[in-house]
């Protein structure tokens, strides 16, 4: 993709772990690959933390290149990164500091592009500073999540941002637009007209939506306590995926077209009935265990977590969507940490035949389904019956199998380079709208306040499991189970 966009892209939060981790390895990568990104494009990273641009580069070459290039790191192009890196000090309390700013990236060239990776309840502070020293006009400004902590604290962000930015200024991030797999998604979809057909309650018996992952909550024990795999991955990414998952065939990829249909799907969610949360929600959180192996520790004895802590780390939750295409197909949505490995995959279980003549029930043997895997290898899997070879009619199950990286030789970009460059490129269609966010509230909220209501302790597993066996029970009173209990 050659562009001559070019830009100023301002990074608060400029030595912090999401810039060190994915938002400079992302664009030196964008660097790298040459073209993506306009030479004169500058990176203006804002941060306390560095007396000025020499000291901030030492941290950047210390910190940010163990992230980049797992292959190594091209010394010319990193080089010539580098000297796209400009720095401000400024303390982010002080609203003058944005003075020095403002005289900072007053001469530089192209659209300006503030990204925001700091922590929510700096988001309305540095925009109306940014606001004071006029440098809200013509530009775009990224949001990332968490976005407010309930309905009410986003409303709070949102309207107080929408008062200095229009909403086409605004990129809300949710990194799992930006998977690769997740855009195959659209096309195995809508580039496709032989799944249309099947696509629909008449053929499709249920759907899950796993991310699963082995990791625990690392560092961040002190924010998650307070977050919770319900707000930290239900409300956004789960979501989206669900909703790109069952959404109508857009009238066009434009940004609008698109968000509108998903929204769709997200204002027909059926609300969560209070007296039926024990039947359709799972909370659970991991105790002790063992990841490949190696023993790990429990969540409440994890840094920065409260030691009688009944923050959930896992969720699994049986939604309904009510429209023609879907009533009465349970889609089953699961996230966990230190789960039994790590995964995210959509699984679409169609019927069984009607009658089966070759005597087996095809679900139950693995066939009339589709498995669509994420992460960590992407592939789309199309399970079916197939006579095994020899005497007697023995089925077995067989796969058409597409595997994305024997297909496309060259490497997947990451999902936050992805993302990146459609903000310098203004488009819109991979983030979240504000009315979207609000219906995920919407419909997260009384699950959140009936668990809080009931005070009941999340259920305990262990880690390195599939999670709580109330989750498993969610499914069997459906007569399913979830993928990997079928192997
Ligand atoms: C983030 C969550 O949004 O997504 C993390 O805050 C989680 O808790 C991460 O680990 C998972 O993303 P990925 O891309 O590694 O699946």
């Amino acid at each position: 993709m050659q562009t001559d966009s070019s830009f100023t892209f301002v990074l608060f939060g400029g030595t912090g772990d999401l810039s060190m981790r994915k938002i400079l390895p992302a664009l030196f990568e964008a660097h790298r690959a040459g073209g993506m990104l306009a030479d004169s494009g500058k990176i203006v990273a804002v941060a306390r933390h560095a007396a000025d641009r020499g000291e901030y580069l030492q941290w950047v070459n210390e910190h940010v290149k163990p992230y980049v290039s797992k292959n190594g790191v091209d010394e010319t192009a990193w080089a010539s990164f580098l000297e796209r890196i400009e720095f401000v000090k400024i303390d982010l309390g002080n609203p003058e500091d944005f003075t020095l700013l403002r005289d900072a990236v007053k001469d530089l060239p192209g659209i300006r592009v503030f990204y925001l990776a700091t922590g929510p309840s700096l988001f309305v502070p540095i925009c109306r500073a940014l606001a004071s020293v006029g440098l809200n006009e013509n530009a775009r400004i990224v949001l990332e999540k968490p976005l407010g902590y309930d309905l009410k604290s986003s409303n709070a962000i949102n309207d107080a941002v929408g008062e200095i930015f229009a909403e086409e200024q605004i990129y809300r991030i949710d990194h799992y637009l930006g998977k690769e797999p997740v855009q195959n998604l659209l096309a195995l979809r809508f580039g496709n007209a032989l799944f249309e057909p099947l696509w629909r309650r008449e053929w499709v018996e249920s759907i899950q939506i796993t991310i699963a992952e082995e990791l625990g909550v690392e560092a961040r024990g002190d924010f998650y306590d307070n977050t919770g795999a319900l707000r930290d991955m239900v409300q956004n990414h789960l979501l989206q995926l669900l909703s790109i998952v069952a959404m109508e065939p857009p009238h066009s990829m434009d940004s609008d077209s698109v968000r509108d249909e998903k929204l769709r799907v997200l204002r027909a969610l059926k609300p969560i009935d209070p007296l039926d949360i024990g039947k359709v929600a799972v909370r659970g959180q991991y105790h002790s265990g063992g990841i490949r192996g190696s023993a790990v520790p429990a969540y409440a004895t994890e840094p920065g977590v409260k030691p009688n802590s009944t923050t959930e780390t896992f969720v699994a939750l049986k939604v309904e969507i009510e429209n023609w295409r879907w009533a009465g197909v349970p889609f089953f949505l699961r996230t966990g940490k230190r789960l039994a490995d790590r995964v995210a995959e959509i699984v679409v279980n169609f019927r069984a035949v009607p009658h089966s003549a070759l005597g087996v029930s095809a679900l139950r043997a693995g066939a009339n389904r589709l498995v669509i895997r994420l992460q960590p290898n992407e592939t789309i899997r199309l399970y079916c019956l197939a006579k095994q070879p020899g005497e007697g009619m023995n089925l077995a199950s067989v796969h058409l199998d597409l595997a994305f990286d024997q297909f496309f030789r060259e490497g997947q970009m990451e999902a936050y380079q992805r993302l990146l460059l459609d903000v310098i490129n203004g488009r819109l269609a991979l983030f979240v709208r504000r009315d979207e966010q609000e219906a995920a509230w919407r419909w997260v909220e009384p699950i959140l306040n009936e668990w809080k209501a009931s005070n009941k302790p999340p259920k305990p597993y262990a880690s390195g499991t599939w999670g709580p066996a109330a989750a498993s029970a969610m499914l069997a009173q459906h007569g399913t189970c979830w993928l990997e209990e079928e192997n």
